[in-house]
């Protein structure tokens, strides 16, 4: 069995504390296998926010999966903004980061979505070099075919209808197309600050859409949260777990049976 614990935007600077040390007791008793954080750690790209993030991540146990958001970027440093938007990010965030993860039943890597500024006016939104993805699948396909393969991003490739907040991820449909033909099972996403679980199905495709919520105080009309995902030789399970008036609740579990997964179903074409 293999235990993630995944969440996103906990935007230091604007952060949840009571949600945060709820996590961290929560990895300290689950000890999962890894924990996959989809980006938005800090509120302003500051380096002061990305030192306290990179205290507090390391204090967390176990390997971590980390992919940068559109706040990672120095959002009043515009030199650098445009010449090396993740520049802080790759110097004191990446390092606590393991390049992939992978294992008997699950193997994750990263793509990043965020930009430091965009030829339109709304930077924030997200994008997909197709070749960065395609060189994030050559790594999925490197591990065992046997494995659960999942990418995590910053940005869903498609907004979920929960949602409040609905923009377009700039070829996130193409992407979405191009994972379900090579077979990889599901994105990990975070931006919308609710969690949610879908099976996207652009172009026929079976591609899982699992995102996190938020653990700051940048509330979308749901709490503070993260996900727990659990993969095992039979299934596998998110359970959204909410963090609220100081007690955590947790959502019904969503559960697919692994047989189901196209890397399972068309273990061949790997
Ligand atoms: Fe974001």
């Amino acid at each position: 069995m293999t235990s993630i614990i995944q969440f996103a935007d906990v935007h230091f600077g604007l952060e949840d504390q009571s949600a945060m040390a709820a996590l961290a007791a929560t990895v300290e008793t689950l000890k999962p296998d890894v924990t996959v954080i989809c980006g938005d750690i800090t509120q302003n790209g500051k380096v002061s926010e990305f030192e306290a993030a990179r205290d507090w991540i390391r204090s967390l146990s176990g390997p971590k999966i980390i992919t940068p958001g559109n706040h990672d970027t120095p959002m009043f440093g515009l030199f650098q903004r445009f010449f090396d938007p993740f520049g802080r990010f790759n110097r004191i965030i990446a390092p606590l980061s393991e390049p992939y993860f992978a294992d008997q039943y699950v193997s994750i890597t990263t793509l990043n979505t965020a930009r430091g500024w965009q030829k339109k006016a709304d930077w924030s939104v997200g994008v997909v070099d197709l070749e960065d993805l395609d060189t994030a699948v050559q790594q999925l396909m490197s591990t065992s075919p046997a494995t659960v393969k999942m990418i995590a991003v910053h940005h869903p490739l498609i907004y979920p209808p929960v949602s409040p907040l609905q923009k377009e991820t700039q070829r996130g449909q193409e992407a979405l197309a191009s994972l379900s033909a090579q077979n990889i099972d599901a994105v990990l996403s975070g931006h919308v600050h609710v969690p949610f679980v879908l099976e996207r199905q652009p172009n026929l495709t079976e591609v899982m859409s699992i995102g996190a919520g938020t653990l700051s105080t940048r509330r979308r009309e749901k709490p503070a949260s993260f996900n727990h995902i659990v993969v095992d030789d039979e299934r596998i399970i998110v359970t959204e777990v909410f963090w609220k008036d100081g007690q955590f609740s947790t959502s019904e579990p969503w559960a697919k049976d692994v047989s189901e997964l196209k890397s399972r179903k068309f273990p061949n074409s790997l």
